[in-house]
């Protein structure tokens, strides 16, 4: 989920020194995406390869770096060589040196490799790998990949680089950027992707003779390879495949830059890490394997679908270095908004069986007979993680039929709340280190209540602390208002409901429908995204308002409290999320023809109710906006203005309203001239009481 940097020079002679500084800044330009360990692979004086790795600020690998290389050569010029580079946002394995990467095949390191995302089946196939006599070192899921590569070149000593990475990646389920280096193919290097970015950047001296790189396919047309999928779809699978015999590419014609050859060659995950070498770039599309041997690349696709083009374009990048570090973003919140297509998929990955209808929280299996036995459940958190709670409270009881209490840390310590043994306490924080949120988990586990953590960050306090729990799995989140981190905070919660009422027949059907939304969430959320310039012009009515009234109730009474805690934290503004059922207990007294009132109107089991709230404000002159459902042009009609968005199962439903809530906040904070990235007063990790 982080920056992968592999760096070639071929016939263009570098010092050991250079080659490292190049490697390390590649990193760097990619520090804003978030990690929490950095790593090098690179040749030594005696042909192998050292690995050099660090826990937290890619800064403490260079100092590690140059103690390291104090024994070696960094002086004199190597003409050519293949370095690779990462920094590591955990997902399987706390951060550690071992669990950093390059991640390696054996100790003499015939093959090592960096890699961005998840392998899902990769316990499959460690078992099988430990099987042929593999011991593995890290918990990472990514160690499979090096070990797996190693195997297929002692099976197949004829096959190329390329082809080995090729077998390699048709065994593998998931999510992957991959960028390979290997002892036995000095100065080659071989990159790859499934669902994760990753591009090449080309340097050389002279003018590039073309701008396209030809794709070599494979000659046989047999479905060999995976279908490409960046769903959560279909990815269990029980047994090693077996391994496959390779088609051939059908030619050798490659991408020579020019007549002299000198060239560079820069992997990466963004841009932003390329750009100040060269402007020339090609980005990967899933499936493609790039292979870089005597300094000519080839980029191959096992199969060829009718539509696939011949070749790839070579772009050039024209943006700054600035610009383009947000990923065409302004910043990072905007940015992680609009990333949740990808991380709610990345919260299901591995997870949810969409064919058989099953969901797996690898992270709390063994604990869920417990759990059912258990008095009642307790969700803690603070802010919005607290709003997660609050959004799938309902469902949770619906499912469980247990008692659901939702609890805010530092008021649930005020009060010294009597918890009990048999108590099942969830604690949940995008960090893992909420102070408040940590507090209470202390106090839960010594009266020897289940501890549950539902956090973002491998190896935090509170997952360490926690008996056991869930990894959102969202990828580093940067902007100080969080986003992406509660719609998959919120959608553990629903997987965990799901859990929960697994062998409830009476459930079936309900469960089914959930399952549904979830499987249609990514295009849903894609089609909320898509109405931002409609909401932007919304933002441009009200930024001048000193407040705004949010109101809805039922399942989407979350999105209201997260809405308004939005607009608050980033504009400045005064927002209330109100309650809609509260209105006539005092609220309603707010409102007349100038107070800025929202109103979330879906049509379930509470619509008819909201209708009612809906006109108690225009009968007082309000003039409500509403948030209402795609096609639902009644409701509409009654508000001032609407934003209509799709429709999905009522308790998922509260995933889409409050994508409209973000992106409001983002773009009244931008009129506001408010810093979206770091509101003032805030941290991101509020690690104090
Ligand atoms: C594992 C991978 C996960 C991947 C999934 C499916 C790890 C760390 N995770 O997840 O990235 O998506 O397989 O391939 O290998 N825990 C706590 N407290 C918390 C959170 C987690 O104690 O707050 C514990 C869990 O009980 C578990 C471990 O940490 O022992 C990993 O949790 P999680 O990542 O959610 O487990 P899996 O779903 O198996
Ligand atoms: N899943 C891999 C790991 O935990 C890669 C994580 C990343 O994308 O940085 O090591
Ligand atoms: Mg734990």
């Amino acid at each position: 989920m982080c920056g992968i940097f592999g760096y070639i020079n071929y016939l263009t002679p570098k010092s050991r020194k250079e080659i490292l500084d190049l490697l390390v800044t590649g990193l760097k330009r990619q520090e804003y995406r978030g990690y929490d360990s950095a790593g090098v692979a690179i040749d030594t004086d005696n042909k192998d390869i050292a690995l050099i790795k660090k826990t937290g600020k890619v800064k403490l690998l260079e100092e590690e770096i140059n103690k390291r290389c104090a024994e070696m050569d960094m002086e004199t010029a190597i003409d050519i060589h293949c370095g690779i580079a990462h920094t590591r946002w955990a997902t399987h394995g706390v951060p550690s040196e071992t669990n950093s990467h390059p991640q390696r095949s054996d100790d003499a390191h015939s093959f090592v490799v960096v890699h961005n995302g998840i392998v899902t089946n990769y316990k499959e196939v460690k078992v099988f790998l430990q099987n042929k006599g593999y011991r593995f070192e890290s918990d990472t899921d990514t160690e499979i990949i090096a070990k797996l590569i190693h195997l297929f070149y002692i099976q197949h000593p004829t096959y190329s680089f390329r082809e080995l990475v090729e077998s390699v990646v048709q065994q593998l389920e998931g999510a992957f950027a991959l960028c390979f280096k290997s002892k036995h193919f000095p100065g080659e290097c071989v990159a790859t992707r499934r669902g994760s970015p990753l591009l090449v950047g080309i340097k050389t001296k002279t003018r590039l003779s073309t701008d396209y790189v030809p794709i070599l396919y494979g000659k046989d047309d047999t479905p060999a390879s995976k279908e490409p999928s960046d769903s959560a779809h279909s990815e269990h699978r029980p047994h090693m495949r077996d391994i496959p015999v390779l088609p051939r590419t059908e030619s050798t014609s490659e991408f020579q830059p020019l007549e002299d050859k000198e060239v560079e060659y820069f992997f990466a995950s963004d841009a932003a890490a390329v750009i100040e070498h060269t402007n020339r770039v090609i980005y990967f599309e899933d499936d493609d394997v790039a292979a870089v041997k005597e300094g000519a690349l080839s980029i191959h696709r096992l199969r060829r679908n009718m539509d696939d083009p011949h070749s790839r374009e070579i772009h050039t990048v024209k943006m700054e270095l600035q610009q383009i570090m947000k990923g065409n973003y302004s910043f990072f919140m905007q940015k992680e908004i609009f990333e949740q297509p990808e991380s709610v998929i990345n919260t299901m990955r591995g997870r949810v069986n969409f064919e058989t209808q099953s969901i797996i929280l690898g992270g709390i299996k063994e604990y869920i007979p417990e759990i059912k036995r258990c008095r009642r459940l307790m969700l803690i958190g603070c802010g919005t993680s607290y709003h997660s709670a609050i959004a799938t409270r309902q469902l949770l009881e619906e499912l469980t039929e247990l008692p659901v209490m939702v609890e805010l840390a530092s008021d649930f310590l005020d009060r010294t709340t009597p918890v009990f043994r048999d108590d099942v306490c969830f604690f949940i924080s995008q960090s893992g280190e909420t102070a408040d949120t940590l507090m209470a988990l202390r106090y839960c586990k010594m009266r020897g209540a289940l501890i549950v953590g539902i956090t973002n960050t491998v190896g935090s306090s509170i997952c360490r602390e926690s008996h056991c729990g869930v990894h959102i799995n969202a990828g580093p989140e940067i902007g100080v208002a969080s986003t992406k981190a509660y719609t998959s905070q919120f959608i553990a919660l629903v997987m965990f409901a799901l859990v929960m009422s697994e062998d409830r027949i009476s459930l079936r059907q309900r469960r089914a429908e959930i399952m549904q939304g979830l499987e249609n969430l990514q295009e849903q959320i894609r089609a909320v995204l898509k109405l931002d310039a409609e909401v932007q012009a919304l933002a441009k009515d009200l930024y001048q308002q000193k407040s705004l009234l949010i109101m809805g109730r039922g399942y989407n009474y979350a999105t209201c409290l997260e809405g308004a805690l939005k607009v608050k934290e980033l504009t400045y503004m005064h927002s209330e999320g109100i309650m809609a059922g509260e209105l006539k207990h005092g609220p309603l007294a707010l409102i007349d023809d100038q107070m800025p009132v929202l109103m979330i109107v879906m049509r379930d089991p509470v619509y008819a109710k909201c209708m009612n709230a809906l006109q108690q404000v225009t009968a007082r002159e309000g003039r409500p906006i509403l948030i209402c459902e795609e096609g639902d042009n009644e409701t509409a009609s009654m508000a001032f203005k609407s934003l209509q968005i799709p429709k999905t199962v009522d308790c998922l439903q509260g995933i889409l309203t409050v994508i409209p809530m973000q992106l409001l906040s983002f773009h009244l904070a931008v009129l506001r001239g408010c810093n979206v990235d770091c509101p003032r007063n805030l941290a991101k990790s509020v690690t104090v009481e």
